[in-house]
Order: structure tokens, then C-alpha cells, then sequence
């Protein structure tokens, strides 16, 4: 068992039930001055206490308490990690509305903003759960910048057979996200004439290999340096955003994923189809207050008026699709784009990685072995 001998008490992730206090060697009945954690496991976690959109002044690494996990619950050993933009918005609390729901108004309500993860099941909550211990598994939790992290079951599918831990940590949020762009909201078919925006990044690497999954025709568009990254995920066509206004030419498509960018909705809707679907998954404006998602609500409201269908989501977090999308990737038919790898004491530079616009495809942290 690890004793946590100095420094901070643990924190949320985490909590301590309290602290247990020591007697001095002089044999008087006084108290240790710091805090003695004994016969508690402990764990190296990334921890936060409080918003900040610098990842190099508000994450550092901690030896914490591990998270106990109750009934539906699991707690997992992490191999691997990954950061996304969503890594960012929980770790600044930006753009405000997120605040708003349940991450913690003035300050993070969870210490640690990883959340897609990979690894080996230690313990199960319940015995009827379908997991035990030893089960390798990837799924989506609060806290993933840890050795160990408290998963919800519902959350939580088994690793693909031919994908890494690394690779398998990729998928959760990414993944599922461009699995119900695609599957649940334009409801591409085959033969669609498909444009997605973002191509190179985490949701569009999955994307575009979606897309062609399902019999569709795919233009990819993406930054110059990445061009070549985008074709070889099986895009028809590439579109360099920096040298040609893709919004500019004769062609027009079926369905836009929009997920990268910030192109108005007027300029979507003239190389979309009359009765064509825009479906906007994101796009970064760096507003504090809406952050873009002024565009979505206009979307919506505008969808009503038109006959082209224009709409935005929130991704669902669940093992079903996990489930899918482990069916594609152990079919051959998805492997996930892998830009780098960086350990847990560098989830900041990793975060800054991404924020430099840097990544091709997802940004792994590799925590255990
Ligand atoms: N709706 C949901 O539930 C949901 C879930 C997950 C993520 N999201 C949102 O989806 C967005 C993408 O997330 P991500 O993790 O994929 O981010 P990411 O990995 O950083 O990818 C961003 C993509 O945007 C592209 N891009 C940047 N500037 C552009 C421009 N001016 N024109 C066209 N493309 C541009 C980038 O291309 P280059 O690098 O080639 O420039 C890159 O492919 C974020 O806003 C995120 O918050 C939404």
C-alpha cells in the first residue's frame, strides 16, 4: 500500500475521507504539522483547482487518492489517454455555457479534464456488470490523466482486438462523435456527395473514414501540410482550405460536415443541395461567451424556414456505439490517425500541441504499462 508521506492532502478525483494523524517521535501527544495519508492507495494523477486557459499554469501532476467506485461502476487502470478540444473547454471552463452544464461554475467540478481512455479493468463494482478483472477496455469517464480512473460500465466497450491501448484511446469521443455526425444526423447514404471540414483533425480523421464506410463519395478539407494525411484516410478528393475557397466553386454536395473552421452559413448553404444536410459538429471562434455556438443556434432556427436541413448535436456517450465502432475498426474499415504520443507529466505540452494546429489526426498520453 503507498503512503502518501508529504505535500498536499489528496484531492477530488480523489477525495480524502481524512487524514490520519501521527503521533512525533519525541513520544508527546501532538500531530504531525502535514498531512499523513496512511494505508490509502494512492495514484499519479493530472490535477486542476481551478479554470485557466494556460494548460502549463493550471495542470501539474499528483500523487492522490484512488478514485472507490460503487455499483454500474468500474475502475480501470489507464494505459492510455487522449486530448481533444474538449480537453481545452473543460480545463478553461470556456466558453461559459459549459460552466453551466454541471462542470463547475467557478471552478472545475472535476480536478482532472481527461476523459477518453484505454486500459485493463481492476475491479468491478458488481459481479453482473459483464466486466472482470484483467478486461481490456476503452470507453469515456471524468479524469483519464491517471494511473487509475472510476469508469461508468455504460461507458465502457472492450478494446478492439487489432488496435494498441494508444490506439484504442483515440477512439471514444472522437469516434463516437463523427459516428453520429454521420450515421444519426446527415444520415449519409450511399452514393452521397459528402464535404467534411476539419478532415485532418480528431472528428474528421473518423469522419472521412465513415463517410466511405458508407458507400458515400468524400472531399476532405484540410490545411496544406495535412493534405496528403487526409487522402491517405481514403478521402476521393482534398480540398487545401489555404490556396481554394471551397465554398467558392460549381460542386455541390449532399451533406457537409462542418467541424473545423468557422465558414458562414450563408456560404455552407450555396454548395449544399436544395434539400442537402449541414450538419455543424463544431469549430473554434475563441468566444468566451458562446464560442461559436451562435452559428449552431442560427442554424436551427433557420432550418425551419428553408428546405436544406441545417442542425448540430451533442454527442452521446455510450457503449452501444462503442460497440460499433469497434465492429468497423476490427473489420478494417477504421484505424484511428495517430499524430504523437506524450506522457502523463506532459499533458501540457500535449494540450499545447493541440492548440497549435499541429495535430494530424489525435494526440495520445501514454500513462501505464
Ligand atoms: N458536437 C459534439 O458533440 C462535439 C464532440 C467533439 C468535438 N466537437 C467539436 O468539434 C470541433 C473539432 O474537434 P476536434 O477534436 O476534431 O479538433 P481538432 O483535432 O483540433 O481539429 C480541428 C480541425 O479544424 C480544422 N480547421 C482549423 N481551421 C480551419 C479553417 N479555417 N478552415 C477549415 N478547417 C479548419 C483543422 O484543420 P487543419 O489542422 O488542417 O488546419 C482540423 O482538421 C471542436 O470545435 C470541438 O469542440 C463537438
Amino acid at each position: 500500500m503507498a503512503v502518501l508521506k508529504e505535500g498536499r492532502a489528496p484531492r477530488e478525483g480523489v477525495r480524502s475521507r481524512g487524514v490520519e494523524r501521527v503521533p512525533q517521535q519525541s513520544g508527546q501527544d501532538k500531530v504531525a504539522s502535514r498531512p499523513v495519508l496512511v494505508g490509502r492507495p494512492t495514484m499519479k494523477s493530472v490535477v486542476q483547482d481551478r479554470y485557466g486557459a494556460v494548460p502549463e499554469d493550471v495542470l501539474r501532476v499528483e500523487e492522490v487518492e484512488r478514485p472507490t467506485i460503487g455499483s454500474g461502476e468500474a475502475l480501470v487502470r489507464i494505459r492510455a489517454a487522449s486530448v481533444d478540444r474538449g480537453t481545452w473547454h473543460l480545463m478553461a471552463g470556456l466558453p461559459y455555457p459549459i460552466r453551466l452544464a454541471g462542470f463547475g461554475l467557478r471552478a472545475p467540478k472535476h480536478s482532472n479534464p481527461g476523459r477518453a481512455l484505454a486500459g485493463t479493468i481492476e475491479a468491478v463494482g458488481d459481479e453482473t456488470c459483464g466486466y472482470t478483472s484483467g478486461d481490456e477496455v476503452f470507453g469515456i469517464c471524468d479524469g483519464s490523466f491517471a494511473e487509475y480512473a472510476r469508469v461508468r460500465t455504460d461507458k465502457l466497450a472492450r478494446r478492439p482486438s487489432n488496435l494498441s491501448f494508444e490506439q484504442a484511446a483515440a477512439v471514444p469521443i472522437s469516434g463516437l462523435t463523427a459516428l453520429q455526425a454521420v450515421r444519426d444526423h446527415a444520415r449519409v447514404r450511399a452514393g452521397d456527395k459528402v464535404l467534411v471540414v476539419g478532415a485532418s483533425g480528431g472528428v474528421g480523421s473518423f469522419a472521412v473514414q465513415i463517410v466511405k464506410a458508407y458507400g458515400a463519395d468524400v472531399t476532405g478539407v484540410s490545411s496544406t501540410a495535412k493534405v496528403e494525411a487526409v487522402r491517405a484516410l481514403g478521402a476521393d478528393h482534398v480540398v487545401d482550405y489555404t490556396r481554394d475557397d471551397f465554398t467558392g466553386g460549381a460542386q455541390r454536395y449532399d451533406v457537409i460536415l462542418d467541424i473545423g473552421g468557422n465558414r458562414r452559413l450563408t456560404d455552407l448553404r450555396r454548395i449544399l443541395t436544395p434539400r442537402g444536410r449541414l450538419v455543424i459538429v463544431g469549430g473554434e471562434t475563441g468566444g468566451r461567451l458562446l464560442g461559436g455556438a451562435d452559428r449552431q443556434l442560427r442554424a436551427l432556427l433557420l432550418s425551419r424556414l428553408v428546405r436544406q436541413k441545417l442542425g448540430t448535436f451533442v454527442a452521446s456517450e455510450n457503449a452501444t456505439d462503442l460497440d460499433v465502432l469497434r465492429d468497423l475498426i476490427e473489420a478494417g474499415k477504421l484505424t484511428p490517425l495517430v499524430d504523437r504520443a506524450f506522457v502523463l507529466g506532459e499533458v501540457p505540452a500535449a494540450i499545447r500541441h493541440l492548440l497549435n494546429g499541429h495535430a494530424r489526426g489525435k494526440i495520445i498520453v501514454t500513462v501505464g504499462t
